[in-house]
Order: C-alpha cells, then structure tokens, then sequence
C-alpha cells in the first residue's frame, strides 16, 4: 500500500532541492490520482519521463491500491512519484499543491464520478465536479499569473449530452440529465470562460464511456464481469441489475488516457470528442460477457428498481473524427476484447477468493447489490 504521509512537507523539501538544480523534466500534476484513469494516466506520464504529482484525499482506509505497480517511497533516490493530500472542495489545498509540485501539466480528474449517486447526493457532487472545477482554474489563473507557463485538461464526459441523439461530436447540444451530467457541464463552461476570458490554455475532453480492469465495481461493465466471474466459481447466486436497453459507447481506458495527454500537448487549447464510434446495450454487455464465461446469465439476473435513474441517458455513440484528424488518436481494443480482457481478470479474482473460501477462510459475500 502507499504511504502518502507528510508527502506535502516532502514536497516543500523536494521542490527546494530541485530549485537550486534545474531540470528539463516535465512535471504533471493529476487530481483523481487514485482512480481508474488516473491511475493509467500516471503510469503513461510516468513511462514517458515526467515527474508526476497527485492530488489524493484522505481516508481512513488506503485508498490508493490503484497505484501500488508504480509506486516508490518519494524518499529512494529517482523517485518520480510524489503524492499530496487534498481535495476538490478545498480550493487552499490545491493552491499548496501547485507551489509544491510546479506543475506544467495539470489533469483534473477528480470526481464523484457516479451518475446515480449524483442524484442522491447532488449538492456534493456538484461541489466536487462543477466548483471543484472552478476552484482548480482559480488557483491555476493565479499560478499562471505568477509566470508560470501551464496548461490544464479538464475531464468532460458523454453525460453532457445525455438527450441530444447520437452520434455526438463537438458541435452537438448539450442536455445533461442528472446532477452529475450538469455539473460536468458546469465545468465545461468553466473552462471555456477561463480560456477565453484569461487566453489560459485549458482543455475539455469529452469523453465517452471507458472501461478496464481497473473499473470501481459499482459501475455496470465491472458489476458485471465480476458477478458473472463469483457466479461461476460458486461465490454467489444474483445479479441485481437496472436498465438494461441504455446503450454506452464503451472503449479501454488505457487508450482513453493516452488522448488526454495528446490534448494538452495541441498548439491551441481545444475540446475534443473521445470515443470508439461504436455502442451497445447493457444487455449486449451483459450477454457477452455471459458466453465468454459460459453462464446463464437469465437463471441469476434479477432487475432491482432501485438501479433505475430518475432520468436516464438512453443512447450516447461519440463522433471522434475531430480527434482523428488532429491528436491521430483512434482507439486500440475493440469491444469484444475489453469484454474479454474484464472477464479474466474477474475470473481470476474469483479463483482466488474461491481458492480460499475452500479452505475455510471468510471471503466478501458484496457484489450481487451495488449501484
Ligand atoms: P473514478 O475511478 O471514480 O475516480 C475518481 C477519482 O476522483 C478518484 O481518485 C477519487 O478518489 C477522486 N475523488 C473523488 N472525490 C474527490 C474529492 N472530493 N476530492 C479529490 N478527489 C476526489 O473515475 P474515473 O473513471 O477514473 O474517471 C476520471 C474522471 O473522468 C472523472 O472526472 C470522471 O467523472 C470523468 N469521466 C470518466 C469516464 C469513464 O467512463 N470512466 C467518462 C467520462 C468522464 P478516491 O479514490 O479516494 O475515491
Ligand atoms: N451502475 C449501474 N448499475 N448501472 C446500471 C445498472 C446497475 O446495476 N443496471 C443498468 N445500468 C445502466 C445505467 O442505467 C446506465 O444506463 C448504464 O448501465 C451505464 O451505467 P454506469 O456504468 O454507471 O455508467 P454511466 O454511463 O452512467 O457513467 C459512466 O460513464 C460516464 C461517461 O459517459 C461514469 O464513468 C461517468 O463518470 C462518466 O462520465
């Protein structure tokens, strides 16, 4: 597990030493470090010789397991990666972590990244994702300011079309349909304002649905995968699900991070459409994933309400020609392959847990009832 202990005094330390001996090294500095695209975003920076900072909250458990391949203690020589506490509702923090890291680059994917929750808790969300946006592009319009030449990607989403009918590109209306869409939306216009009003070099990426491994186990291609894998190796019965007619434009995530870094590296800051071209059902999903692991999935899928949303996002299929044409960004892993690629990873952790539970240890019965 990493320690981010202290890491903000560290840094104070660290930044000290580096003032005095000058490098060509460019540094980044990722909010949302600890989630699924951060933690790919960090290991792409990190494999192309940046200096990598992240933004993590506290919490009383660890929470940064995503990051556990990459990380070093910031203490060993060459260390590369250096973590300090914060969060989006706090915008002194995240002017301490810019002093502190010097960033060139800042990737602001911090979010209460849940649509259903978000309308449950809609004043949080929209205080991490639509101010949590502004206070970032406060504290960089200060940065910027002081002299130091940055540039910011801010992590849009497909949310923001919600109702407008596929395909979406760039110049597609926007009409979000929860409190999460709105926010990212909020953030959206942000952005744009801060760019046009302050010539600051800030960047929307519109991206649609992307999925991994890596995937938190509430949203609905992980909840899936890792049903159907615990099913198959006896650990449970149900799958409790919502709506499963919604079609997503799903694509790797892996692919999706590299656009974010291509974005910020365009002569002009610019919004740019991520997305595979391609959508399917929850159902598609669902039964893909079903054949590949050889479960009925119709003798354990239960529908549950409680996974409906008061609104719901029917149909989103991205146009991603713009990012073609100028980032030549195209997605790598196909539809077929990101089934297959989650399903094994799932089925291993199954193996695992059924390897114990055979020998009488207690293993997590959760996962038949998340959002
Ligand atoms: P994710 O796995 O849910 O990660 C969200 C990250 O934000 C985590 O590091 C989380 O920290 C952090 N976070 C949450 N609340 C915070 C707060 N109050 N202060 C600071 N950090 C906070 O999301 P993701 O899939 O990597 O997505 C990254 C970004 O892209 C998000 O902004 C998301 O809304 C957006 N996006 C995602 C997709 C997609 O399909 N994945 C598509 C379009 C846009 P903890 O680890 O402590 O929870
Ligand atoms: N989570 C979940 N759980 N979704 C379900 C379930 C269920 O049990 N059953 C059906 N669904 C349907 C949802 O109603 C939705 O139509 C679809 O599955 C996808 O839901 P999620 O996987 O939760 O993703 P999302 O599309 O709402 O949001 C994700 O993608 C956005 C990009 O468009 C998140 O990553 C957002 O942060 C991101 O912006």
């Amino acid at each position: 597990m990493v320690n981010v202990t202290d890491s903000l005094s560290h840094s104070r330390g660290h930044r000290k030493k580096r003032d005095k001996v000058k490098t060509s090294v460019k540094r980044a500095l990722i909010t949302g470090i600890t989630g699924q695209d951060g933690s790919f975003l960090a290991e792409l920076l990190l494999a192309k010789g940046y200096e990598v900072h992240g933004m993590v909250r506290r919490a009383s458990t660890f929470n940064t397991e995503r990051l556990d391949a990459i990380y070093a203690d910031p203490h060993e020589h060459g260390a590369k990666l250096f973590l300090h506490y914060g969060d989006s509702s706090e915008g002194a923090g995240i002017r301490h972590i810019l002093e502190a890291a010097q960033p060139e680059e800042i990737y602001n994917l911090a979010a209460q990244s849940h649509v259903r929750v978000s309308f449950d808790q809609a004043e949080y969300t929209a205080n991490v994702v639509a101010t949590g946006a502004l206070r970032i592009l406060e504290a960089v319009r200060d940065y910027a300011a002081r002299g130091h030449a940055v540039r910011l990607y801010q992590a849009g989403s497909s949310e923001m079309f919600g109702a407008s009918p596929p395909p979406q590109n760039e110049s597609t209306p926007f009409y979000p349909r929860s409190p999460y869409g709105v926010s990212k939306l909020a953030a959206h216009w942000y952005a744009v304002n801060y760019r046009e009003a302050y010539g600051l070099f800030v960047a929307n990426g519109i991206l649609f649905n992307h999925e991994s491994p890596r995937r938190g186990e509430t949203f609905v291609t992980r909840k899936i995968t890792r049903a159907l894998a615990r099913i198959k190796l006896g650990l449970q019965d149900k799958l409790y699900l919502g709506n499963l007619e919604a079609r997503r434009d799903w694509g790797y995530a892996g692919d999706y991070v590299e656009a974010m870094w291509r974005i910020l590296q365009q002569p002009e800051a610019e919004d740019f459409v991520i997305a595979t071209g391609e959508s399917h059902s929850v159902r598609e999903f669902l039964e893909r994933a079903a054949d590949y692991c050889g479960v009925p999935w119709q003798r354990h899928v239960e529908r549950d309400s409680r996974y409906f949303r008061p609104t719901e996002v029917d149909n989103v299929c991205g146009d991603a020609s713009k990012a073609r044409e100028k980032l030549g960004w195209a997605p790598k892993v196909k539809f077929e392959e990101l089934v297959a690629m989650m399903m094994e990873h799932d089925l291993e952790l199954a193996r695992q847990q059924a390897t114990l539970a055979s020998a009488g240890h207690r293993v997590s019965g959760r996962g038949a009832s998340q959002s």
